[in-house]
């Protein structure tokens, strides 16, 4: 048996911001009904030999869900309720976006066993959410954040992002600070990413943005780490932070390559050795599973070798590293090279304590250009 998580992705958005590469709509909301429904028989439709899955975690993400009205979550759950055994189940997420979550909305997903809640900060400064395309202000964040502990949610993330261009490192502190006198249980603190397809990548292509320099990104990086640390978030992956025994339980299934199932459009699965997509379009997806057919636009089968490279990638990327012992002897010696190699080239980047190896603050830092040295070439 295998602890495993489910992912249901909910594409729907009021407006769609600048950075964004997740699959989202705006404007379609007349569509949530369809879209339930189809949800719904996909989940149905779906075969797996549930006896080999222990199912500790669902992360219900977006898009925007806190949009759907709880009868919908109420029916997602019951779906899943029938379908697979949920007794186990630890950790339930939504996301949610500060002004579009009220507070009885809050409290009836509460009510239906939903027990965090990951609150969409992204910033607390009003011409850098005004950048950011963002519909919230800074206040919308703390109405939401008090309204979901005063209904229950024991459990709350924050996502912020840094290094925006316009932000100064004055800006960014005084976020962190105040976010974390929040006292939320976690905090996702993300670089922000150009990625292709978004407006901002346009911009950033067309000089009329420019991004800030990778020396000035690694300097915050580095003091960011250090202030959640001092006040008791220490990183457990790159980009994330917890209070002691409050990691995200659903993201360490993705990091540590468990299980995971997925439902909806642009949804992301691994199970029995296979990677798979849904397919990232509201249409196809319904046309595809009203056709009874699986809305899948893409399955990868992963080799030993894909296995390992994965487990170094995403190991790296995590406080706790990975176990050298998942490398085959016939390839260890070739693994101990390129390792020497990294730790000459990067110094004090990198450590092996007993058979785990990780990264130091900094040589996460530097992550992007350590691993792909130490994963092996198919
Ligand atoms: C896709 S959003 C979904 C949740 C919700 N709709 C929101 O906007 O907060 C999940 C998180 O991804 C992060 N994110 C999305 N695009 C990003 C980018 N280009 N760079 C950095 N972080 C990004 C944001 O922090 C966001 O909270
Ligand atoms: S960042 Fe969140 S609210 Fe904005 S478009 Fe992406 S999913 Fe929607």
């Amino acid at each position: 048996m295998k602890k495993s998580g489910i992912y249901i992705h909910i594409p729907f958005c009021a407006v769609k911001c600048m950075y964004c590469d997740f699959y989202s709509i705006a404007d379609q909301n007349s569509q949530i009904p369809v879209f339930i429904k189809t949800l719904i028989r996909e989940i149905n439709m779906y075969e797996v030999d549930s006896k080999k899955l222990i199912f500790d975690t669902i992360f219900i993400g977006g898009g925007t869900p806190s949009l759907l009205e709880p009868k919908y979550i109420e029916e997602i759950l019951s779906t899943l309720n029938k379908k697979f055994n949920l007794t186990n189940v630890k950790e339930f997420t939504i996301e949610a976006n500060p002004g579009e979550a009220p507070k009885e909305r809050l409290s009836d997903f509460y009510n239906l066993g939903i027990n965090r809640l990951s609150i969409g900060v992204q910033s607390l400064q009003p011409s850098l959410l005004k950048f950011l395309t963002r519909i919230h202000s800074a206040e919308q964040v703390f109405e939401t954040f008090s309204n979901a502990r005063s209904v229950g949610f024991k459990n709350i993330n924050c996502d912020l992002i840094y290094s925006i261009p316009g932000q100064t490192w004055e800006m960014w502190e005084e976020d962190l600070r105040k976010i974390i006198s929040l006292k939320p249980n976690h905090i996702s603190a993300y670089t922000l990413t150009v990625e292709n397809g978004t407006e901002l990548f346009d911009l950033v292509r067309k000089n009329v943005i420019k991004m800030p320099n990778d020396d000035k990104t690694g300097d915050w990086f580095s003091k960011t780490h250090s202030i959640l640390e001092e006040n008791g978030y220490p990183a457990y992956e790159v980009s994330n932070f917890a209070l002691p025994k409050m990691q995200c339980r659903h993201n360490l299934h993705y990091w540590r390559i468990e299980p995971y199932l997925a439902f909806g459009p642009s949804a992301h699965g691994f199970n029995d050795n296979k990677r798979w997509n849904n397919v990232r379009s509201l249409s196809n997806y319904i046309q595809k599973v009203e056709s009874g057919i699986q809305p899948i636009s893409k399955t990868e089968t992963l080799s030993n070798l894909d296995f390992i490279n994965e487990a170094i990638g995403f190991g790296l990327r995590m406080k706790e590293g990975f176990d050298i012992n998942i490398i085959p002897s016939e390839i260890l010696n070739s693994f101990e090279e390129k390792y020497s190699k990294i730790q000459k080239e990067y110094p004090n980047l990198i450590s092996k304590k007993e058979s785990r190896i990780k990264l130091t603050t900094k040589g996460m830092l530097m992550s992007d250009q350590i691993i792909p040295e130490l994963i092996f070439s198919k």
